[in-house]
C-alpha cells in the first residue's frame, strides 16, 4: 500500500474500460479521498448524514435513505454510500436546458454504457440520467482513475468559453456535463455511474435498490 501522501501522477493516456487497472483505481480513491474532501469543501458542497442507516448498516452496503426537501436550486449534497460518495444535485432550469444540446461533445450521450442499472426510467432519461429530473443521483467518483470530481456549476471560467457547467476532476482534467455524462475529450472513458435509487416519497431518495428491492447488487461498469 502507497502512502497516501505521495502525489496523484500526470495526466494518463486514454484508456479503454477493460484495461482499468483496478488495483491502481483503488489506491487512487483511497490517496485521493483528501483531495476530494478539499475539493468539494472549496466548492462548498455540503456533506450530509443520511436519514436512517447506522453505521454498520452502511458499510455491509444497505441502502441510504436522504432527505431531499431542503436541497436548494443548483446545490449538491453528497452522502456516503458503500463507502462511495452518492450526490444528489437539485438541477435549475437553466441546467437542465443545456443537457439536450450537449451529445454533439459527449462520448456517450444516449448512456449505452452500462453505468447505470437496468430498469431505470427511459425515454427523456437519455438526457437527464433521472427518475425526475430536477434531482440528479450520481456516484462522485471519475471513470479515468477513481478521483472525485468537482462540481463546477459556473460556465466558462478557468475550464474556457465551450464549458458549459457540470463537474470537472481535479486530477487529470476530465469533464461531465449535468447529467454526468463524459466530455469528448478526457481522459475518463464512462458515464458517472448513476446508482439504483428509488423515491420512498417525494421528499425521500432511497439509494441502493430499485423500487421493489431490485438490482441491490448491481454495479457499474466502473466506479
Ligand atoms: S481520475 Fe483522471 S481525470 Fe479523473
Amino acid at each position: 500500500m502507497k502512502h497516501p501522501s505521495e502525489p496523484v501522477p500526470a495526466a494518463a493516456p486514454e484508456t479503454a474500460p477493460d484495461a482499468v487497472d483496478q488495483s491502481r483505481r483503488r489506491f487512487l480513491i483511497s490517496a485521493t479521498t483528501v483531495l476530494g474532501a478539499v475539493g468539494v469543501a472549496s466548492a462548498a458542497v455540503p456533506f450530509i448524514g443520511s436519514m436512517n442507516p447506522s453505521r454498520k448498516a452502511v458499510a455491509a452496503g444497505s441502502p441510504v435513505d436522504i432527505d431531499i426537501s431542503k436541497i436548494k436550486p443548483a446545490e449538491l449534497i453528497t452522502v456516503l454510500w458503500r463507502h462511495k460518495p452518492a450526490w444528489v444535485l437539485r438541477r435549475t432550469s437553466e441546467q437542465l436546458s443545456i443537457l439536450p444540446g450537449m451529445d454533439p461533445v459527449l462520448k456517450d450521450p444516449h448512456n449505452r454504457q452500462p453505468q447505470q442499472p437496468p430498469g431505470m426510467p427511459t425515454g427523456v432519461y437519455q438526457y437527464w440520467r433521472s427518475i425526475q429530473k430536477e434531482y440528479l443521483v450520481l456516484i462522485g467518483i471519475c471513470t479515468h482513475l477513481g478521483c472525485i470530481p468537482d462540481y463546477v456549476p459556473q460556465p466558462g471560467g478557468s475550464l474556457g468559453p465551450s464549458w458549459k457547467g457540470g463537474f470537472h476532476c481535479p486530477c487529470h482534467g476530465s469533464m461531465y456535463d449535468f447529467a454526468g455524462r463524459v466530455l469528448v475529450g478526457s481522459p475518463a472513458p464512462l458515464n458517472l455511474p448513476v446508482p439504483p435509487y428509488y423515491y420512498l416519497k417525494p421528499t425521500v431518495i432511497r439509494v441502493g435498490a430499485l423500487k421493489g428491492g431490485k438490482e441491490e447488487n448491481w454495479t457499474p461498469a466502473i466506479w
